[in-house]
């Protein structure tokens, strides 16, 4: 059985390490960051997501994790590179982290007697690895691609908060080979890994990376169509955008997932692969107009969000805003549309409240003093003249009437998602708006 070697032991990495651990292959991790081995090799998780820790603790014989990249190439068959790959200031990915885990790599080829593969799991854009990654292997372990070591590009799909379940029943495996004997290689690996069967797509390298940043791009126009219906519906007498989504979403060639209504896309991934989509098109001399228009469609529904504010309740009045994360149960404030709201309704003279059922501290971290990050949805709502309900969290549906009685004769609530109870909806004291409604 092979043993496997995972670089970079962040929020895809150390869920990816201890998935495959369960699977029944050793794993070794390596990263930089002490503190994320320490942790792991204590049986913890390096980072908060869904059951990790739980799948660290089971596996601990299975998994450990070193500082030593050579160390943990020499004892293994297969390193998968999943360091950061940030955005640069033009939209491009930064391979300056990838570029320094390849150095050590190389190092450790260069010591290596039996055969080695090589997988890059970061999302690059396409050239990055045939023009700028593998030459760093090759120079620094003296030996060519494709022969004492292979090379593969090949990306995950998967969404945080579900990041072990995603990676085990992928809907397919992508992967761009440098040869066949790594791809098969690859392949068959993955083969006895996940739970679902899954179709395995082989391409060129080039191909697997233009691959990866589609899908998020093509999810975000999706996500961006839906809120330009909820934008329509809301204009239009009798408007209800989640019984046109619901509708759309029947149709096989449309699918429902990620066709609904609400507050703009956030996160780490999809809003910088959509700008990333647009900045490799125009590099290769392509204007990627469904790209723009998509991040552009992103910037209005906050705008809008923003004027709609405006015109409720006057400067200077107390807004509550539950959900700050980019999505429910989620700690992520990266990119989150929430937050950005707060942030600009601060800016622009209102005294701005917060409440997050796992994203409290981040958030308050991101907004320092702008924002009063209050401890529940309930003091949140108390001292405001207008609440908005950001992130389709359940929590925020089981709000009663009763917590929304505070001191002033009537309480606007705005609700992005339309998860607010009947009750609620229909109560006295309540203004009720709901996005994507039209009176
Ligand atoms: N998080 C996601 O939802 C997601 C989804 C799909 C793809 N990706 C891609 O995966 C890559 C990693 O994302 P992430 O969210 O896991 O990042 P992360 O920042 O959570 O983790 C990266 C880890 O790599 C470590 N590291 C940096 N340089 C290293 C080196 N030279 N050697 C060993 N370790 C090193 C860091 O210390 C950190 O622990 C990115 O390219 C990202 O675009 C992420």
């Amino acid at each position: 059985m092979k043993k496997i070697n995972i670089v970079g032991l962040g929020k895809l990495g150390a869920s990816m390490a201890a998935a495959i651990a369960d699977r029944g292959f050793h794993v070794v991790g390596v990263d930089i960051d002490k503190k994320a081995v320490e942790e792991m090799n204590a049986g913890r998780a390096p980072v908060q997501e869904t059951g990790l820790g739980e799948l660290i603790e089971k596996n601990r014989g299975r998994l450990r994790a070193t500082t030593e990249h050579v160390e943990a190439v020499l004892e293994s068959d297969i390193s998968f590179v999943i360091v950061p790959t940030p955005s640069d200031e033009r939209g491009a990915f930064s391979l300056q982290y990838a570029r320094w885990a390849f150095e050590k790599l190389g190092a450790a080829l260069a010591l290596k007697k039996e055969p080695h593969l090589v997988v890059m799991t970061s999302t690059v854009l396409p050239g990055a690895c045939r023009k700028e990654l593998v030459p760093v292997l090759e120079a620094t372990s003296g030996s060519k691609a494709g022969k004492k070591w292979g090379f593969c590009y090949s990306p995950e799909f998967i969404a945080l908060g579900s990041v072990i379940r995603d990676f085990l029943n992928p809907d397919f495996t992508l992967i761009g080979e440098w040869d066949k004997k790594s791809g098969d290689l690859l392949e068959e690996f993955y083969s006895q890994i996940m739970l679902n069967s899954p179709a395995c797509c082989r391409m060129s390298l080039e191909n697997a990376e233009l691959t990866k940043i589609s899908v998020n791009s093509f999810i975000t126009t999706k996500i961006a169509f839906a809120n330009t219906l909820a934008e329509l519906c809301g204009r239009m007498s009798g408007g209800d955008v989640d019984a046109v989504t619901h509708a759309l979403g029947c149709d096989k060639r449309i699918g429902a997932r990620y066709l609904k209504g609400g507050m703009g896309f956030g996160g780490p991934c999809f809003p910088r692969d959509n700008k990333a989509f647009h900045f490799m098109a125009a590099e290769l001399g392509v204007e990627a107009r469904i790209a723009a228009a998509t991040d552009g469609m992103n910037q209005q529904t906050l705008s809008n969000a923003v004027r709609c504010i405006q015109k409720s309740v006057a400067t200077g009045s107390t807004v509550g805003i539950l959900g700050l994360a980019y999505k429910p149960f989620s700690h992520v404030v990266e990119q989150s549309q929430a937050l950005q709201l707060a942030r600009m309704l601060a800016e622009n003279g209102y005294r701005v409240l917060g409440y997050d059922p796992l994203a409290g501290e981040m958030a308050r971290m991101e907004l320092r003093d702008k924002v009063m990050i209050m401890p529940s949805a309930r003091e949140c709502i108390q001292q405001a003249d207008m609440v908005v309900m950001a992130t389709p969290d359940p929590e925020f549906a089981q709000l009663s009437p009763e917590d929304f009685e505070n001191a002033k004769p009537e309480m606007i609530l705005f609700d992005f998602w339309r998860v607010a109870s009947e009750k609620l909806r229909l109560a006295e004291h309540i203004r009720y708006v709901a996005y994507g409604r039209g009176g």
